[in-house]
């Protein structure tokens, strides 16, 4: 883990935010912003919409302190639950207030992780996020969609458009329910949604919680003060659907792996040794499943795109899946290529996803950092034998357009911010796993348990760097598999 998250691990919310400090951010916030904040750090969605809309109408009123009046209320850890909206809100105006660095507070609460949250309702992070995607004529046509299906529409609810409170609302009325044992019910709500050809990324997401499917504690419980344990979170849906699908498993007969092996870079990375470790375990790793492997080491920029592009042209369509295995430095959202520059995790998406490979499974497994701070190389050598792959926290932003192409998996030897550790000779402790549990289950179990398995294996992990307890938690992002897979030993086990 990197240093900053270990700053923040000295403070808990109780000490960053009080009823004073939060007094001036109320001050700041527009009405609007005020009801988002209550609308996120809602406990109990059902029957709040009357309390909610009188806190509303009073906030019309001068010098009144709205959320300053529902915390006295309901005070249950509510200073995690500010700070985790606030973050959401990404009002950094206001989060200036408080004594932390926002990267602090990105790094406790990853708001941009959209399926987590950390305190606050999973599914009230999803519908504020919806909120706010629609421009005001699209909210006018979903409000008028909604009350044609309610024809006794509440009228205090006429002539405002504050979607949240009308969302409250719907939650009264049970048209839509979230709760927190994960029994939600947004059928209603989705088939109005799927008329939104700009939402389908919030709209999935919903179905996912609405059938479900992610396994997200939303309570989850790792203290601030836990620098050793992250939860076992940002699961998307997928291992469970299969659950729910147990025969829709495809079995590969034909896979293709690509490493890209990025060992030496230009003046500012360091070498990355034991990266070839990894490489020759992949290598084997897949051999054993009959894949063939093709390695490319050391690509510059435009090159390794060319040759992500190329993969459907350079090889025939009999593949039914795709390993592409990048191991390199990294920075927020993307990898380093050895010339030094940044390759976005989206421009690497949209090089794998052509219509040529429409129908081939793609997984692109990534060893590298996903950002930290500059100060933990620079100051002094590393030098015992564990290191991480990345350098500098780069302003560049998680993007969350993730576009819509089927079959199509990212798993992260991290999540986003944080470091990825390697050995200089064993390799990275993200490959080992991946090679370990593959070797194990690979041929026994669908891929997703496999993942399930590294996950929490991962955490079993720790050491130390330059002091720093570090433990490593790695992701899957973009899942878009439409159903799982098992790869096949080439060894018959019988002999
Ligand atoms: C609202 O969004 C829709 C769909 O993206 C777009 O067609 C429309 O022009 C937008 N309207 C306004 C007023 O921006
Ligand atoms: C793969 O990794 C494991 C664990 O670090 C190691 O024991 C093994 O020797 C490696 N295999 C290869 C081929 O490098
Ligand atoms: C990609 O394919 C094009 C056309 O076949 C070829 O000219 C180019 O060299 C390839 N790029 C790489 C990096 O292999």
């Amino acid at each position: 883990m990197s240093l900053s998250l270990d700053a923040i691990a000295h403070n808990t919310a109780k000490t960053v935010i009080n009823l004073n400090i939060l007094r001036q951010i109320e001050k700041d916030l527009d009405i609007d912003e005020k009801i988002s904040v209550l609308f996120l750090i809602i406990e109990d969605y059902a029957n709040v919409f009357r309390d909610i809309f009188d806190l509303f109408q009073k906030a019309k009123t001068e010098n009144s302190y709205i959320i300053i009046d529902y915390v006295k209320k309901y005070p249950e850890n509510w200073e995690d639950k500010i700070l985790e909206a606030l973050c959401i809100l990404n009002n950094r105006e206001v989060t200036r207030k408080l004594r932390i660095s926002f990267n602090d507070l990105d790094l406790q609460y990853v708001p941009k992780i959209r399926s987590y949250s950390k305190n606050i309702n999973i599914v009230a992070k999803c519908l504020y996020r919806l909120c706010e995607s629609f421009n005001e004529s699209e909210q006018k046509l979903l409000l008028s969609y909604i009350k044609s299906d309610n024809s006794n529409y509440e009228s205090l609810l006429d002539d405002i458009d504050y979607l949240e409170l009308h969302m409250l609302y719907w939650m009264q009325i049970k048209y839509i329910t979230i709760s927190k044992d994960e029994k939600h019910n947004m059928e209603k709500l989705l088939k109005h949604l799927k008329k939104f050809e700009n939402l389908k990324i919030i709209s999935i997401d919903l179905e996912k919680f609405e059938n479900r499917l992610h396994v997200v504690d939303t309570h989850g419980n790792f203290g601030i003060n836990d620098k050793n344990y992250l939860h076992p979170i940002f699961l998307e849906g997928s291992f469970l659907a299969e659950k729910n699908n147990k025969k829709k498993i495809q079995p590969i007969n034909n896979g293709l792996c690509i490493i890209i092996n990025q060992i030496y870079f230009g003046k500012e990375y360091e070498t990355r040794f034991g990266s070839s470790t990894d490489c020759n375990n992949l290598s084997e790793t897949f051999q054993a499943f009959g894949f063939k492997i093709e390695i490319f080491e050391n690509l510059k920029r435009k090159e390794m795109l060319e040759k992500i592009k190329n993969i459907s042209k350079d090889h025939d369509n009999k593949y039914d899946c795709l390993f592409l295995c990048i191991l390199s430095h990294g920075y927020r959202g993307g990898v380093i290529s050895s010339d030094e520059k940044e390759v976005s995790l989206e421009e690497i998406e949209k090089a794998v996803c052509c219509m040529e490979l429409k129908d081939v499974i793609k997984i692109v497994i990534i060893q590298a950092c996903q950002g930290k701070t500059r100060d933990f190389i620079s100051t002094g050598s590393i030098n015992n034998c564990l290191t991480i792959d990345g350098l500098s926290d780069s302003p560049a932003l998680v993007s969350e357009d993730v576009r819509q192409f089927r079959k199509f998996l990212i798993f992260m030897s991290t999540i986003q911010g944080f470091v990825s550790v390697r050995h200089k000779d064993q390799g990275s402790w993200f490959i080992q796993e991946v090679c370990k549990i593959l070797k194990i289950y690979g041929n026994q179990l669908p891929f997703i348990e496999c993942v399930r398995k590294i996950m929490t294996s991962m955490q079993e992990r720790n050491g130390k760097i330059e002091g720093t307890q570090v433990v490593q938690l790695p992701e899957i992002r973009n899942d878009r598999l439409d159903s799982d897979f098992q790869l096949k030993s080439i060894f018959n086990p019988a002999l």
